[in-house]
This record gives structure tokens, sequence and C-alpha cells, in this order.
């Protein structure tokens, strides 16, 4: 559907709003203005999810005029997506200093009032949500208030310009921005050959972050269980929980994966459990047999090696064998181990693979009646060999791409959807079966098995810094209430234990970087890891609501670190969007606080990306640097291709040009389990056998691959003077100091190939240049960069391919 199809319908839609509402409009040009007008706020489907709060005005109270057919100026934040973030009742107020407010229900059943304010009717601030019987003490602190019945206002006309530009603004850029490349052959069927000159200024040099790109990690599509970590057997501690899937599939249970006699019901016991934080284990009688399915089957393979583990109590010495067996039944490897312990005791053997599997089952037979909990499998062959590890061939896919930082756990996966939700750091480290597991935001399991300490050991292993985030006190924005009065954001941790929150959080500082004597630090050196991690930056928050109970507990967590720990780089959080009131409300804090970076997300179409090259260019160096923590192009139908990738590659570029401003940037999200995706585009898809690198994930390893820390001043001469053909050209160039290499990186997304040549400025005068292209059609979801090297005459005088990412690598002299 076109945009004006989508207006035209939209208005037909509202067509019945009260009032007699027309179609769109302003004054007509040469139409005197008037002086003022009246203004009617509305909500077009009231208590339906995501209905805004939209204006009409008229002149006359007789003939009504809706700004942009619904367009939305304010929309509830309250709880989940979907279901929730309702408005209902709106009205709105005038305050006697000429600030707006606007007050709706929340919900039926709560008991909740929500407000928001705005000077102008299109910027809001920050929401705020308290129980209906504070509405009246509340709205007195703004003073005395104008209210009116039917939410009509005679106001200035600039206040109903205000209204109609800023919906002109958004109307327009929506247009921009779902340009694609499907489209370009009509969009650019005129345009001339177009050529380009690079000019380099070796004078304006300057230093950029070394650490631009990194990667974000979340257990999100089956990432962390079934993915990275590398345990083969799926609810080893028979912890799965209905509640993991909020009730919603009845086969989610203690025993789910695992099957007992070919079907007969699995005995699962809490009296006398292993661990406290584990309480499920199975019961089994003589001649059992319990077989576990793994993640989609268990993949083995000939002649390497797994350790298999349980734990086991047994009143009588009994026998447990082993096996792995393929779908024909047929034993590929097995162990037995006897079992003599009348309480918990761990018992560990190695099953050698006598053929490769890639849809084995584990099937364990028991001689008598024995208790086990914990069965483990994992392949000897981890990443780096590490016990408790992680798959090698994901762990080096990710390896590969040289991020220079780690974050992790999340995403919403830090913060959780509820107070009993968040991410505990210290869940999730010591032995395994000492862990907390709990239910992952996104719809199943997590057990924990990857935690802290593997976290910080990969990115010890990789050679990249760590960047944990912690939750600032609040859950995820797409919180529902889960027994909470206040549902949303609003059940932060109660303040009276905030204390202790605070604490933990630099509890993890001092087990990450604290003395092998210190409490914490002890606990890391138990764990195999004496020696500190070396720390250097926390994100508190991730993309939360910025409301007063989120700024009231970010500020204490923040104070307390800053204080104890000025050595630790702070960073922030500014919402989950690149404009909008999270965004404003976040760097309001940030400049408050004088946070050192704030993490930026946004998923946006690839034109946004395209036209939005300058987005740093405006950004105050004087004020806190950023994080670009999540970020993707996005298509319709999201598919990772060449159009997206190439889209991003042009950001990094830009990216680059701003690594003054920009410290860190992360793609999102990283992994993808095959058949358990919540999220599409990722960075790498995998099954149990295979990794499958996109098109956008070889974008990123030849940004980490080819990266500088000093940006050489540039300039890409265009031979068209096509806004919309210029604007998909774009280029960098990088000084890696270490080696002396200049790197320039040259993108090109118009349909024809681009001549460039490049001056002699600073690049080097001779001497081999290696040269990387990615190159294809947009649509394309599976290019690969060729790398040739050519002459440096070669190199002054280049065409960049359609759709394409060059790179050339001139080694220092
Ligand atoms: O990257 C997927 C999700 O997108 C993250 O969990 C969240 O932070 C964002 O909304």
């Amino acid at each position: 559907m076109t945009l004006y199809n989508a207006i035209l319908l939209l208005i037909a839609l509202c067509s019945s709003m009260p009032g007699g509402i027309t179609a769109p409009h302003s004054p007509k040009p040469g139409n005197a203005q008037p002086d003022s007008a009246y203004i009617m706020a509305y909500t077009p489907n009231p208590g339906r999810s995501r209905s805004p709060l939209c204006f009409s005005w008229s002149t006359d109270l007789a003939t009504w005029h809706q700004v942009g057919s619904g367009h939305g100026f304010l929309y509830s934040d309250y709880g989940r997506w979907g279901s929730q973030k309702r408005m209902i009742n709106p009205a709105l107020m005038l305050d006697d200093s000429g600030m707006w407010h606007c007050v709706w229900d929340l919900n039926e059943t709560d008991n909740i009032f929500a407000h928001a304010s705005s000077p102008d009717l299109v910027l809001w601030n920050r929401q705020t949500y308290l129980g209906k019987e504070e509405q009246d003490h509340f709205l007195l602190k703004f003073g005395k208030l104008q209210k009116n019945d039917r939410n009509i206002f005679r106001v200035p006309w600039k206040t109903v310009e205000g209204l109609i530009n800023a919906w002109k603004v958004a109307a327009y850029n929506q247009q921009l921005y779902a340009e694609q490349a499907k489209d370009d052959a009509v969009r650019f069927a005129g345009l001339k050959p177009v050529g380009a000159r690079l000019t380099t200024d070796d004078r304006s040099v300057r230093k950029i972050s070394s650490l631009l790109t990194g990667i974000f990690f979340e257990d999100i599509n089956y990432a962390a269980d079934g993915g990275l970590y590398a345990e083969l057997v799926q609810n080893r501690g028979f912890e799965y929980d209905p509640a993991d899937r909020e009730g919603n599939d009845k086969t989610w249970n203690s025993t789910k994966a695992w099957t007992l006699n070919g079907g007969k019901n699995l005995v699962i016991d809490t009296v006398n459990p292993v661990h406290v934080n584990n309480k499920h284990y199975i019961v089994l009688n003589g001649n059992d047999i319990l077989v576990n399915e793994g993640f989609d089957g268990i993949a083995v393979k000939t002649g390497e090696k797994y350790d298999f583990s349980f734990f086991a109590q047994s009143i009588v010495r009994g026998r447990i064998i082993a096996e792995l067996i393929d779908d024909g039944n047929s034993v590929a490897g097995s162990t037995e181990i006897v079992v003599n312990s009348k309480n918990w005791k761990k018992y560990s053997s190695v099953i050698t693979a006598g053929k490769t599997v890639n849809n084995a089952s584990l099937r364990i037979t028991v001689s008598s009646r024995i208790l086990l909990d914990h069965i483990s499998l994992f392949p000897q062959n981890t990443f780096m060999k590490r016990k408790n590890g992680l798959r090698a061939d994901l762990a080096r896919s990710i390896a590969d791409m040289r991020p220079r930082f780690v974050r992790f756990p999340g995403g919403c996966v830090a913060h959780g959807d509820g107070l009993e939700n968040m991410y505990r750091w210290k869940n999730t480290i010591g032995p395994p079966e000492s862990r907390v597991p709990q239910r992952n935001i996104w719809g199943y399991h997590q057990t924990a098995g990857l935690g802290y300490f593997e976290y910080f050991q990969f990115c010890e292993d990789i050679g990249a810094e760590p960047l944990p985030v912690v939750p600032a006190g609040v859950p995820c924005q797409n919180s529902a209430n889960h027994g909470h009065r206040f549902g949303g954001q609003q059940c932060g941790i109660p303040m009276e234990e905030m204390d202790e929150y605070v604490q933990e959080v630099l509890d993890l500082i001092e087990w990450a970087n604290g003395d092998k004597n210190t409490t914490w630090g002890r606990k890391r050196a138990e764990a195999g890891h004496p020696a500190p991690f070396n720390l250097k930056y926390l994100g508190i928050g991730n993309e939360d609501l910025i409301t007063d109970v989120f700024e009231e507990r970010f500020t204490m967590i923040f104070n307390a670190v800053k204080a104890r720990h000025p050595e630790i780089t702070i960073i922030g959080t500014v919402g989950p969007f690149s404009e909008g009131t999270d965004y404003r409300e976040g760097w309001q804090l940030a400049d408050k606080l004088d946070i050192e970076i704030v993490d930026e997300h946004y998923y946006q179409p690839p034109a946004w990306f395209i036209y939005n090259q300058d987005f740093y260019d405006k950004y105050d160096r004087g004020k806190a640097r950023v994080y670009l923590g999540e970020y993707a192009a996005h298509l319709p139908g999201r598919p990772n291709n060449l159009e997206t990738a190439l889209a991003e590659a042009l950001y990094l570029t830009t990216i680059e040009r701003n690594g003054d401003v920009v410290s860190m940037a992360s793609y999102a999200p990283l992994l993808a389990k095959e058949n358990h995706t919540q999220w599409n585009p990722d960075l790498i898809y995998f099954n149990n056998t295979e990794v499958k690198p996109t098109t956008g994930y070889y974008v990123q390893k030849l940004f980490g691959e080819n990266p500088g820390d000093e940006y050489i001043s540039s300039t890409l001469d265009i031979s068209t003077n096509n806004e919309k053909a210029r604007s998909r050209i774009a280029g960098s160039v990088v000084r890696d100091t270490k080696t002396g290499d200049i790197i320039v990186k040259l993108v090109n997304m118009l349909p024809a190939g681009v001549k460039t040549s490049l001056d002699s400025g600073s690049l080097p005068s001779d001497g081999r240049v290696h040269k990387t292209v990615m190159t294809g059609n947009p649509a394309d979801i599976s290019v690969l960069p060729a790398e040739t090297i050519i002459s440096r005459a070669e190199a002054s005088e280049i065409t960049l391919p359609p759709y394409s990412l060059t790179i050339l690598r001139f080694p220092g002299q």
C-alpha cells in the first residue's frame, strides 16, 4: 500500500469521528491564516493498544480538520506491547504557565492513570503512572489547570501550525525512509553515469575510538542454551517450568525433552535436591530407559570426545549405561558408570563418538532405583577447550569478527520483564548446578550455564572488552505487572531494597576486578580465574523508559559506582529509538549527571541510514559520547541481505567519521537458531551442525578486520547533483597507527558502477593494495567478500561496482 493510499484509508476510517471531522487540511497558500483556532484532542480507538492522542482543528467549531488523518502525537507507554500501552479517556489540560498536560486511564483493572506534559503538544515529556486516588493531588502541583470536557481549546494559530508541521515532517520522512532498492531502476532511470573523486587531507586527522566495532550478545533466538553454550542435553536439571512460556505450552515442564521407556510418565521429585536453586530431579527404577532429545537432536562427530556427567543418589550399588543413539537406534558411543553413593554425588565419564550423527539422542539405562539430576553432555572440543564452554564453531565465527568489546547479557534479557525476571549476575556464577535458572523473556528457559564467568572468559579469550549491562532497578518497557499494582517500568525495585541492589552492582566490579583476597574476587579465583578480568565499562539499564522511577534508581546506582569506582566508565541509556521522549529525556539525564557514554538503539529501514549520514556530525562534542548498542537495517519481511548490509556499511563509514563521539557500535541481535527465532534479521544463523553467517555479518567482519584509530579527513566529490544518488555513495579513510596502514572504505548503493579516482594526498604512493569487494543484487542473502591484491596505480582509478562495499587497504610504508 502506498503512503498516499494509507493516508486515504486512514481518512476513510476516521470519517466517523465526532464533530464532522474532515480530511487533513491547512489553510491554502494565499489564504489568510487565522490568529487562532480551536483544537480538539482525541484518541481514535479508545482503549485499543497503541491508539494515540490525535488532534483536529477548527475555526468555527463546526468543521473540523484532522491533523494528519489520525497522526499520533502521544502514545501510552504503560505495560506490554500488543495487549497494553492503551489510552482510555484522555483529558487535555493547560496550566497557567502554558504547559499542556494529558492524563488518561490505562486499563480497566488496575485503577491507574498516566500523565505526560508538553510545551507545544508535539514534544511530550516523560510519562508518570499513579494510582487514580492520587490524581487530583498530583495535578494540583501544576497550579490551576484549564479543562474542557470535550478536550477543545482555543489556541494561537502557531500551535496548530506546529502540529501540522510536525505531522508533515513525519509523513515526509515516512515516505523517504520507505525507499527501497527494488525501485531503484525507476528511481534512477535517467541518471547519467556517476563518477567520484576521493581527496584525502593528511593535515586534518583526528583520533577515533579504537573500540568501534563489537558485538551485542543476548540470549534471544536460543543464542545461549541450545546455541553458543555447548551443553548438548536439553533440560538437564529438569527445571523447565510452564511459567517459562507463561503457561501457554502444555508440553513445557520439567519433563520437557525427556522420554521414559518410550512414553511412560516421568517421576520428578523436589524433596531433597542437589541444590536448593535447582529443586527438580528424576526418580528412576531398575531397567528404566531415559532418553534426552537434545536441542533438536544432538550432533556428534566421529572420533570426538564428550564429557558425560550427572548427579546421582542410590540406596544400592547400581549401574548406568549412557549411549548416543542415532535415529535407527544404533549406538554411536557409550559409557558405563557404577553408582554407589547414598547422597548426591557427581559422576563423570567420557563418551567417544564412533560415528558422525547429526540427530542423536542420549539414552540412559539404569540397573536399579536411582535419583538423577543435572545430566550433562559436553563436547571436549569447546572454544579454547574451556570446561562448561562455548560451541567452538559459533564462538569462532564471533571471534573472527574481531570484536573489540562484547556486550552481554542483553538487550531485554538484561532487565527482564518484571522484577522477578531481571538478570541478576550473582545467580549466574558458581558451579552450574547451583545457578538459578529462569524464564527467558523471549519465551523459553535459561539455565544460566552461560553465566557471567563464561562471558568474561570469552571476552578474554577473544581479546574483547567485557561490557556487562545491569538492570537500572527497573524492568523492560514491555513489562506486564506480574502481580504488582504498577506494571511496566513502574514496578521498579522498591526503594527500601535499592541499597542492597546497588551493593550487588558494586560487588560485580569487585568480582571482576578485585584482588583474589576480596570477598567477590575470591569467588572469581575459585572459579578458575585468579587474575582480575580488568572490567572497564559497565552499562546501567537497557533502553528503559525514562521515568521518575527509572531516574531515581539509575541515579543511585550511577552515584554509588562513580564514588566507589571512578575508574569504571558507566554507560547510560537513552531509550529504544533515535528520537522521541526517552531519547530526549535520556540525554537530559546524561547531561545532568555528566554520564560519559550513553547507549543508543535504533532499528531503521535502509533508507533511514542513507538519509541520516549526518546524524552524529551534529552531535555536541562536549556532551556524552555514544555507544550505538543496537542497530540494524530492517526491510519489510526482515531479511538480512545486501541492501540492508550496505546500508549498515554506509552508516558505519559515518560512524568512523564520528569516531570521536561514537565510542562503540554493535549490530543486534547477533545469533539465531533456525526454527527458534523470535527476532529477524540477525547476524549469524545456525543449526546444530552449521553456522550460517549473513551478508551483514561479512560487513561487520570487514569493519572489524579493518579498523583505524585515526580518521583522515577526506572529501568525496560526486559528479551528479541528484541528491538521492549522492546519498547512496559514502566513504571513510582511517589509519591504523600501529601498522601505519591506511584503509579506505567506499560504499556504492546505486544500481550502476561509480568510477572513482583516489588522489595521492595521504595515501602511500606505491606498494600493493589489498582490495576487498562485496557486491551483488540488493536482495542477495549470501554475498561473500572477494579479496584481490592490486597495484597502487590500479588503486588510483577503480570502479565501485553497483551495490557494493569496497575496502582498499594500503600497507604502511
Ligand atoms: O535486539 C533485540 C531487542 O531489541 C533487544 O532485546 C532490545 O533491547 C531491543 O528492543
